[in-house]
C-alpha cells in the first residue's frame, strides 16, 4: 500500500528519464517481458482493453503493436508520465486508478505494467478494475517479483537496494525514487500468494509466469461472476 501523493511526485520527478532508466537497468530485458506480456494478452483477443497505470506507455505500445485490431485506452494518474505515452500516439485518459472514470462491464482486458505494486491500496485496485471489465473479462499483470531461490533471491536483494539505486540516482538525480522502488518489491506479493490474493479479490483461475528466474511475473485472472 502506497502513499499516492509521494507516487505522484516521484514519477513526475523521474518522467523524461523513466524509459530509459529502464532499459539500462533491466539491460533491455523489460523489453521482452513486456512483449511477452503483450503476447499473453493477445492470445485472449480483446477488443477493448485498459492499460491502466500505463505510465509512458511502454507496455501500451507493446500491447498495440501486438494486438493490432484492438483498441487501447491508457490512463494514469501522473500527468507528467501521461504527457510522454500521450506524445508516442497513445490514446490517453487521466484517471486515478482507485475511481475509474468508465462504465461498469466496458473493457475485454485490463493490463497493469508495474503499476498495481504502486496504488493506494492493491485490493480496492482489483475490485475496480473488476468493476469495469466484461464479465468474461480478464486482467493481465506484469510486475517485479523476488526469485523463489534463497541464493539468487539474496543476490538480487543486494541488487535491489544497493546497485540499483545508485544507478537510477546518477542517471536521474533521484536516488530516493529507486529506494522506493526496492521497498515496494520486497512488500509486494509474488507467485502464488499473489494468484491468492487477486482470487480473493473478485477474480477467478490466477495463473502466473515467472520471468528470469522470478525477478518479474506475469500474473493473468478472469473475471469472476
Ligand atoms: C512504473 S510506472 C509503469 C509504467 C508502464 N506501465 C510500464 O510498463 O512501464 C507506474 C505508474 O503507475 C502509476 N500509478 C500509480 N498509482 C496510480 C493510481 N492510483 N492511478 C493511476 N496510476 C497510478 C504511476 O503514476 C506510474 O506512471
Amino acid at each position: 500500500m502506497q502513499d499516492p501523493k509521494y507516487v505522484k511526485d516521484a514519477f513526475s520527478g523521474i518522467a523524461k528519464k523513466y524509459v530509459i532508466t529502464n532499459h539500462i537497468l533491466s539491460l533491455g530485458i523489460d523489453i521482452l517481458w513486456r512483449k511477452k506480456t503483450a503476447d499473453i494478452v493477445y492470445k485472449k483477443k480483446p477488443k477493448r482493453i485498459l492499460d491502466l497505470a500505463t505510465g509512458s506507455g511502454d507496455l501500451a505500445l507493446a500491447i498495440e503493436k501486438k494486438c493490432k485490431d484492438s483498441e487501447v485506452i491508457c490512463s494514469d494518474f501522473c500527468a507528467p508520465m501521461l504527457e510522454i505515452a500521450n506524445s508516442r500516439g497513445l490514446n490517453t485518459v487521466l484517471a486515478d486508478a482507485m475511481s475509474l472514470p468508465f462504465e461498469d462491464r466496458d473493457f475485454d482486458l485490463i493490463s497493469v505494467g508495474f503499476g498495481l505494486r504502486n496504488m493506494e491500496d492493491w485490493s480496492e485496485a482489483l475490485v475496480e478494475m473488476r468493476r469495469v471489465l466484461k464479465p468474461d473479462g480478464h486482467i493481465v499483470i506484469l510486475d517485479f517479483s523476488l526469485p523463489d531461490n534463497k541464493f539468487r533471491r539474496a543476490l538480487y536483494c543486494i541488487y535491489l537496494n544497493k546497485i540499483l539505486p545508485f544507478i537510477a540516482g546518477v542517471i536521474t538525480r533521484k536516488r530516493s525514487a529507486y529506494k522506493y522502488l526496492a521497498k515496494t518489491i520486497g512488500e509486494f506479493p509474488s507467485g502464488k500468494s499473489m494468484c491468492n490474493f487477486i482470487e480473493s479479490n473478485g477474480f477467478i483461475g490466477a495463473e502466473y509466469t515467472s520471468l528470469s528466474f522470478g525477478v518479474a511475473s506475469i500474473y493473468i485472472a478472469r473475471r469472476a461472476e
